[in-house]
């Protein structure tokens, strides 16, 4: 948290603008649009988890999205996500703990660059972002290649398949940022019908 709550005033000059490289944000704001069911853009509301100074929001908001909530747990992070006007509302939050909104709140939950070394792992995150979704909503991550496996993400995604709350609608190898060669999955998970979502603590 100290490195981000340093880096939020320099972040998007050296990872969103230089040349468009950091291309993550846009393929997923792209892909959670495209994957979800309700067709009026305007009226899907959408959770942006580890939203960090807001290239997913701003993404999504290009794309015709209007209902925007972002959680991260860096407040200088989230300052520099105010300012870009996008965000219905803000809040701190660690993603490695329950997440403090109800069940079925979100038509899309979007989770960009947080799933890392080192950030947050997969546990309880992935199920907490398909019991704040909506049935039929659609959970849009993306999970850094080289911990995709060792980390328990893939094992993850299965179980929750496995356990009928999700059906894996894609998993795909994307370029993560531009010509370095840095790869993620992007996962993108379809809340089942009927599919409620023990959080991790079991209420
Ligand atoms: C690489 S940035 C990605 C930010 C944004 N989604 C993007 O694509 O530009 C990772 C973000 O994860 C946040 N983060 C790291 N650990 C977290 C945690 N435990 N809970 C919530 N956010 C966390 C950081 O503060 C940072 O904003």
């Amino acid at each position: 948290m100290t490195i981000y709550d340093k880096w939020a005033a320099t972040y998007n000059a050296e990872v969103g603008d230089e040349a468009q490289e950091y291309v993550a944000p846009i393929l997923v704001a792209q892909y959670a649009l495209k994957s979800c069911n309700n067709s009026t853009k305007g009226a899907v509301a959408i959770l942006d988890a580890g939203c960090g100074t807001g290239l997913v929001g701003q993404a999504l908001s290009l794309a015709g999205a209007k209902v925007i909530d972002g959680l991260d747990l860096s407040s200088p992070m989230l300052a520099v996500a105010k300012q870009t006007g996008v965000y219905r509302n803000l809040g701190q939050a660690d993603l490695t703990r329950r997440i403090g909104k109800p069940d079925e709140t979100y038509d899309i939950v979007t989770c960009v660059g947080t799933f890392t070394l080192g950030h947050v792992g997969p546990d309880p995150a992935l199920r907490e972002f398909v019991r704040v979704t909506r049935t039929n909503g659609i959970v849009a991550a993306t999970i850094l290649d080289e911990i995709w496996v060792s980390g328990g993400f893939k094992a993850e995604v299965e179980r929750l398949r496995a356990e009928s709350l999700v059906k894996v609608v894609a998993e795909e190898l994307i370029d993560y940022v531009k010509g370095h060669g840095d790869k993620a999955v992007l996962v993108i998970l379809e809340k089942i019908d009927g599919g409620s979502t023990p959080s991790s603590d079991g209420s």
